[in-house]
């Protein structure tokens, strides 16, 4: 109370001063899971559960919800995440790192910083992204960006205070998840190895210097060398065979790590393998600690406490990179301290965060991979079909695509339930051609992750996405919500009765009970959303505020809508109960202008070696068959590839500022090659729209 108090009287003089000033962000602040003021970090406090205690808004009244106001944002391929608010200044980072600081009442822009990520990338441009979120600490504002660079802003002034490099020269590491800050230090991981073989690492940081204070690698290193410590030389032993001689095995802490206060310690959820394929990692079937791994570690020094490892072995792409949430729960009659997450493979763990020990698992969205957790031992009971290795091509559940990945869990400790945005689908793995042995990386950030193709007669049926209130003492559904398409927003939850999320496909922003999961509220937000909402108070009143934008390639729309990178409205959307302002009308549902060039020959075969140069180069953006999916332009509709200089030039790097990478390697004939490509597809999907 004393705290706010102080600070309504801090923010009475900054606003007389014309300016609003950001409190100083510190362990107190977001170790007060009672105080819904701000949404300080990524979780929006320690715990990391997206839950608010808030009851401005709440059930009753939600019907009176209405926008406040709604900011414009530049096109941008990436637009996924959340904003922070404190003490009525909202901070959010979008697409290369350019983050910006709002009064939030008003929507009125204090500042915007650049940081120009997308320029000094390079080829780690290819891989797309930019970022899903920023952390505050101590009047600063932290992001990564695409380069590999962890940034300090002064939360005043968006002013650059430090820039340190956390990647390697020449290496394919690159940013795209938050920075995690506690303590006095700001801890960051990084993504990279869909795409190419390293050691993967977490760094912590001096949040007013830069400095480095420690480093935990989540793999081992050469094995011709001794391992550093005795965390590396238990990993050590889990691996076998020449992996080292790719560069590393993986394990990018690509997104979720949480603080805990009580125990003083840093989780960490440990990504997958390179390549995916374990019998191309390592020769005979093993662990490999610690991927897929949740590992617990001293928040002074990084030093290893304890693992948990969901996926031994993994041969699916089953990061454990999904949000950990911290929690309490009553469980044989007593409060134990636990971890809660609802992870890619498809199952939703209760983990004792005291010990590491497993509590219970149990499957929240189709899982074949595995028959059940055995809750002796913690390892899953797997299905021998789903390994394509020994048993042939095999359709499993999840997907890469995961049963929930990146996008916010939340858990609400009054109904007890969390909120699961959750996706249903398989995906068909098959062992690649060709010796094991003879696998290699492919160079210039191109996946090659070890699976084959898909054998023709094999189909993956289609996917669904729901949102799922999930009880994790009992561990069952509690009741769910059909929603379109296969991706959609994370959830926040507050105590008001309430859980919100946006939806990917039908682009609306909804409200349900968050005891029963009745529909309350909705808002047609004219975008699909990715990112997840927070709410807080400014001058006492109580917002909710979500960012909208779509990222997919093509699959991921339904035919029913489709968000175009160029067309869709990406914004900063805001509500107050009995809001007033309006969007202006929406656009007409997107209709592809195929550009189609009627005197152009298309040769089969140069569209063929198009096909694949747009497969191993462009198919992570615009998409294999070149649909509308937002990450990137429609090419079908592009004018650009009818003439082969506009192309070369844009291959060349001219649009790199906006996000469209650089591909100077390419030969005029992988060129023209694409030129035939694009118009085949632009004429066959006219003919197909007919
Ligand atoms: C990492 C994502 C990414 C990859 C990979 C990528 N692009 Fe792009 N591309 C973009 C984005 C984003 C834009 C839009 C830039 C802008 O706003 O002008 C774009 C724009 C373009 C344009 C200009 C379209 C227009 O009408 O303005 C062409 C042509 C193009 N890309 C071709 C390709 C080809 C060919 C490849 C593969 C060799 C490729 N791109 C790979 C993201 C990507």
């Amino acid at each position: 109370m004393f705290r706010k108090a102080m600070l309504l009287a801090a923010f009475a003089i900054a606003c007389a001063a014309g300016a609003l000033d950001a409190t100083e962000v510190d362990d107190r602040l977001l170790a007060n899971e009672a105080d819904g003021a701000d949404w300080a970090g990524y979780g929006r406090t320690f715990s990391a559960d997206h839950f608010s205690p808030l009851t401005q808004i709440n059930a009753q009244n939600v019907g009176r919800l209405g926008l406040a106001w709604y900011y414009d944002l530049p096109k941008s391929s990436s637009v996924y995440g959340a904003p922070l608010a404190v003490d009525g200044v909202l901070y959010f980072g979008v697409g290369y790192t350019v983050i910006r600081a709002m009064d939030a009442a008003t929507g009125r822009l204090l500042w915007t910083y650049d940081a120009k990520a997308a320029e000094a990338a390079g080829h780690k441009l290819r891989a797309g992204w930019g970022i899903r979120g920023i952390a505050l600490w101590g009047g600063r504002v932290f992001s990564g960006t695409q380069d590999g660079r962890l940034i300090a802003l002064e939360a005043k002034t968006g002013r650059l205070l430090w820039s340190v490099q956390t990647t390697q020269s020449g290496d394919n590491r690159y940013i795209n998840g938050v920075p995690f800050v506690f303590d006095g230090k700001v801890v960051i991981g990084h993504s990279g190895s869909d795409f190419n073989a390293f050691r993967g690492y977490i760094t912590a940081y001096d949040t007013a210097t830069g400095r480095q204070i420690w480093r935990f690698y989540t793999v081992p290193g050469d094995p011709h060398r001794k391992p550093e410590n005795a965390a590396m030389e238990m990993a050590a032993r889990t691996w076998n065979g020449d992996w080292w001689r790719f560069g590393g095995g993986g394990g990018a802490v690509w997104n979720s790590m949480t603080y805990d206060p009580q125990f003083n310690r840093l989780y960490v959820g440990v990504g997958q393998g390179t390549p995916w394929n374990v019998l191309i990692r390592t020769r005979s079937r093993s662990d490999n600690l610690f991927l897929c791994s949740i590992v617990a570690l001293d928040a002074d020094t990084g030093r290893y406490l304890w693992h948990y490892q969901l996926n031994p072995g993994d041969m699916w792409d089953y990061d454990a990179t999904s949000d950990l949430e911290v929690a309490t729960l009553a469980l044989g009659g007593k409060p134990r301290p636990v971890l809660l997450i609802a992870a890619k493979n498809g199952f939703f763990y209760v983990l004792d965060r005291q010990t590491g020990r497993f509590i219970s698992a149990n499957h929240f969205v189709t899982a074949t991979w595995a028959d059940h957790i055995d809750s002796r031992t913690g390892r899953p009971v797997e299905n021998p079909q789903a390994s394509y290795q020994s048993g042939g091509p095999a359709l499993v559940f999840p997907g890469p695509v995961g049963g929930h990945a990146a996008q916010a869990m939340s858990f609400n400790p009054q109904t007890r339930l969390a909120y699961i945005p959750a996706t249903d689908l398989g995906f068909i793995y098959a062992a690649p051609q060709g010796d094991p042995d003879k696998w290699e990386p492919r160079p210039g950030m191109q996946i090659n992750v070890g699976v084959g193709a898909r054998p023709s007669q094999l189909r993956v049926p289609p996917g669904r996405s729901m949102l799922i209130a999930w009880d994790p003492v009992g561990q069952h559904e509690v009741w769910s919500v059909a929603l379109a398409g296969i991706s959609n927003g994370g959830t926040a939850t507050t105590a008001g009765n309430l859980v919100f999320q946006g939806q990917g496909v039908s682009g609306e922003f909804s409200a349900y009970a968050a005891d029963d999961g009745r529909k309350l509220w909705s808002f047609d937000g004219q975008d699909g959303f990715q990112g997840e909402p927070i709410t807080y108070l400014a001058r006492g009143k109580q917002y909710v505020t979500v960012i909208t934008g779509f990222r997919a390639v093509g699959g991921f729309n339904d035919a029913s809508r489709t968000w175009d990178y160029n067309t869709q409205r990406r914004r900063v959307l805001t509500f107050t109960l009995d809001g007033t302002a309006k969007l202006p009308p929406a656009a007409p549902p997107y209709k592809p202008q195929f550009a189609l060039d009627e005197g152009f020959q298309v040769d089969p075969q140069k569209a063929a070696l198009g096909a694949a140069v747009v497969a191993g180069h462009c198919a992570i953006c615009h998409g294999g068959a070149l649909e509308a999916g937002g990450t990137a332009p429609d090419l079908r509709t592009s004018s650009v590839p009818v003439s082969t200089e506009a192309l070369r030039a844009v291959l060349n790097g001219a649009l790199v500022a906006d996000g469209m990478p650089r591909f100077e390697e390419l030969t005029s004939e992988e060129i023209e090659g694409i030129r035939h490509y694009v118009r085949q597809r632009a004429r066959d999907s006219a003919a197909a729209a007919k």
